[in-house]
């Protein structure tokens, strides 16, 4: 390894920069692995199962095809326009394609919308525990994060008074994201409704993390862009990643009024140029083409789902709900009399089982565990039992 002698310094606005730990726990998790530990990975929010062969072959079609070229920013006009068409239709709304800005993964959406709406001590709402780039980004553009809690007795569900009363002059932002992570909680239509009809009134700009969508498991998905007058003041971000089992396609996409997509392309333009151009070809294969395995896998994570509460909620200590929607679940673990990362650093390093800290995703998810349930039911039932051995071992 090369060693430096010199001090780095760095710019000021890195020292704001947060991270995402599921990534560090991943690399934990292998080193043990290296040193001949058995693991079982419940920690990683990517599905278990391969992109489906008509993906995969209309990638390897379009790479044959001399897909290996710059694109345009904003992503291939008939992705967009494919784009356009099947998230309008899920929605009940006109999605017109220059609405569209395809990205390398969900993500920079975010860091875009955030770079492009949020100023110096403007403040934005955002979910705790929620998805730990929110306020990574809101730090880092020197915005003032202003987390709203998610009750374990609603389900996970927001508290739509709580966003109400701290909403003031600053707001500029609301980051909402249904289904949850890491909850797996769902936003009821009421709930959103009656958002939309406050801010209807307000300059306020709505980031719906949405990337879920298609992983609901009661009723339909709700997107606050079906209601009045909030499909202007909105961003969407979805996505490829989730819904196809794409994660390192690093395929995602905002929707949003054309002028901010306009500025959202330029960030593009700055930053990535454009999304790979074969990846594209094949997403518009992924939203045309059968979609007969986005429902298989929905039903087996239906079928897990029911295997990791029921087994959770026979360790003593914990309590666990069952998740409407996305892949994971949040036992609540303050039963135990343990902190979450006590907890969750004892099931790795001792009994073999990477989950996450409810910590991970903001001071408000102590007291809980996220552990995914994309792997199979059969390593869910060994994991379940490791756990269970441990607590009675150490608790
Ligand atoms: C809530 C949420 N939004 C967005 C993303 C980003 O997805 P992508 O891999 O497409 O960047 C994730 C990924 O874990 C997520 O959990």
């Amino acid at each position: 390894m090369s060693t430096v002698t010199s001090k780095l310094r760095l710019a000021e606005r890195m020292s704001r920069l947060g991270t995402e730990s599921a990534f560090d726990v991943l690399v934990r998790a292998r080193e043990l692995e290296a040193r001949g530990k058995e693991i079982i990975h419940l920690e990683i929010g990517e599905p278990d199962f391969p992109t489906a062969p008509h993906i995969v072959e209309a990638a390897a079609r379009a790479l044959r095809d001399g897909w290996t070229h710059y694109g345009p920013p904003a992503g291939l006009p008939q992705l967009r326009q494919a784009i356009a068409e099947d998230a309008g239709l899920r929605r009940a709304i006109r999605i017109d394609p220059a609405e569209v800005v395809v990205t390398p993964g969900g993500k920079p959406i975010m860091f875009f919308t955030i770079l492009a709406l949020v100023d110096r001590d403007d403040e934005v709402l955002y979910p705790n525990p929620g998805f730990p780039i929110y306020e990574s980004m809101i730090r880092f553009v020197k915005g003032r994060p202003v987390p709203y809690a998610l009750p374990e007795e609603r389900d996970f569900d927001v508290d739509v008074d709580e966003i109400l009363g701290k909403i003031t002059d600053r707001t500029r932002l609301i980051i909402l994201n249904s289904p949850q992570n890491p909850t797996g909680g769902v936003m009821g239509r009421e709930q959103i409704a009656a958002l939309a009809r406050a801010l209807a009134e307000r300059d306020v700009f709505v980031l719906s993390d949405e990337i879920y969508n298609r992983l609901i498991f009661e009723g339909e998905h709700s997107s606050i862009t079906q209601f009045p007058g909030m499909k202007e003041r909105t961003i969407i971000l979805d996505g490829f990643s989730k819904t196809f089992a794409m994660t390192g396609w690093r395929l995602g996409y905002g929707i949003m009024r054309p002028d901010l997509a306009r500025q959202v392309a330029l960030l593009m333009t700055n930053s990535n140029s454009c999304t790979a151009g074969f990846s594209q070809v094949a997403a518009v294969e992924a939203l045309r083409g059968d979609q007969s395995g986005v429902d298989r896998m929905r039903e087996e994570f239906r079928r897990r789902r029911g295997v990791i509460v029921e087994g959770l909620n026979k360790i003593p200590g914990f309590r666990c709900r069952t998740p409407h929607g996305a892949f994971y679940v949040f036992p609540n673990i303050t039963g135990t009399g343990k902190s979450s990362k006590t907890i969750a650093d004892g099931l790795l390093n001792e009994a073999g089982v990477a989950c996450l800290s409810g910590t991970a995703f903001g001071d408000w998810g102590e007291g809980y565990l996220r552990f995914s349930y994309a792997n199979s039911v059969e390593n869910i039932q060994k994991a379940l039992e490791k756990v269970a051995a441990w607590v009675k071992a150490h608790l």
